[in-house]
């Protein structure tokens, strides 16, 4: 390339002087496929096990949560662990409270460790056991306490990133430390939680309707079920026996920003590779296996958590004694509706 004449640098410090590039400049930004900046990143349940332990005794539950954040190593120390997603591993002692408070992020919750504890939905108090599946969707106030014995660890995922990428975060305090109950507990399983058998009397207008799932408890036992009641089917040869929760009154996902997932690798099972537009955070439940992402390997077993980027290619396979189930959250329904969604297969 001939060096820039006097002319050209001249012109080029006037435009960069004034907020102005030539597309010339930034050409390379529109790659061919999609370059995250978020790596393929692994937190083992060893090491999270230690911090859970030591954060009981090092920090206090706070008028915050005691939750720690999984930064990815690959964004700069962002609240973030993938481009869309923020996982953090949550404890509450017994006894503890956290603070009512609302937001305009999307929650989720996978319970990890403990039982009985309970996070509050908007007047509805929702029993925690491991293997639980919770909603908090945005702007419903939400408390988390234990009233048992026993310490409480889960996993939270949320939209916080891109919620913060469209300039839309909303946080609000709660006056009281726990919000009113004024709805029975559990009550949206009571009312929700039978698949195809919905009330009547609470049937809305779509228009009316909110954007997430009524249903803010999916309880593992279901899941369990439902996991084993579909071991001998084929399954999708890149994701086994591969669930999604959702929505009772629409069939799609509990919110309309994160699709979650509950999937089952049976023993001896390798699937096929497969890359896919949008990012996930996988949490083990259950068993051994290997997941080899853009030709690196991780080994995982239960409790462990995986950031996947975008557009990487991933593998999971079984390399336990038992069947393996991962939960996972990512943002394909942002994909899906916005057109961007894309699968690219060997
Ligand atoms: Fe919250």
């Amino acid at each position: 390339m001939n060096a820039p004449t006097k002319t050209e640098d001249q012109f080029h410090q006037l435009i960069h002087q004034n907020h102005m590039w030539g597309l010339w400049e930034i050409a390379s930004q529109m790659t061919p496929h999609p370059r995250p900046e978020a790596i393929a990143h692994q937190w083992k349940w060893s090491l999270l096990r230690e911090v859970v332990k030591q954060s009981a005794t090092a920090v206090p539950v706070g008028d915050e949560r005691r939750a720690m954040q999984l930064f990815n190593p690959g964004l700069n120390g962002q609240w973030a662990t993938t481009n869309t997603l923020i996982a953090a591993v949550q404890v509450l002692l017994p006894g503890e409270i956290a603070r009512a408070h609302r937001h305009s992020p999307a929650a989720i919750r996978f319970i990890i460790e403990g039982g009985g504890a309970y996070t509050a939905v908007e007047g509805e108090k929702v029993l925690m056991y491991p293997g639980d599946f919770v909603l908090t969707p945005s702007w419903q106030w939400h408390d988390h306490g234990n009233e048992t014995k026993e310490t409480i660890v889960w996993m939270d995922g949320l939209d916080v990133p891109l919620t913060k990428a469209l300039n839309a975060i909303f946080f609000e305090m709660g006056k009281e430390q726990r919000a009113q109950e004024t709805k029975p507990v559990n009550g949206s399983k009571a009312l929700y939680g039978h698949g195809t058998l919905a009330p009547t009397w609470t049937k809305m207008r779509e228009s009316e309707r909110p954007r997430f799932s009524p249903l803010m408890l999916y309880s593992w036992e279901q899941t369990a079920e439902a996991l084993h009641g579909l071991r001998s089917h084929d399954g999708s040869p890149y994701e086994g026996i591969c669930l999604e929760y959702t929505n009772p009154q629409t069939g799609g996902p509990v919110m309309p920003t994160m699709s979650c997932r509950v999937q089952m690798i049976r023993k001896g099972e390798k699937l096929k590779p497969r890359r896919v537009t949008g990012s996930s955070v996988f949490h083990v439940v259950q068993g051994k296996g290997r997941s080899v992402i853009e030709g690196k390997t991780f080994d995982w077993e239960k409790g462990d958590i995986i950031a996947l980027p975008s557009w990487a290619q991933h593998a999971h396979s079984n390399a336990g004694s038992e069947d393996a189930i991962l939960f996972s959250i990512s943002d394909r329904p942002v994909l899906e509706t916005l057109g961007f969604y894309r699968e690219q297969t060997e």
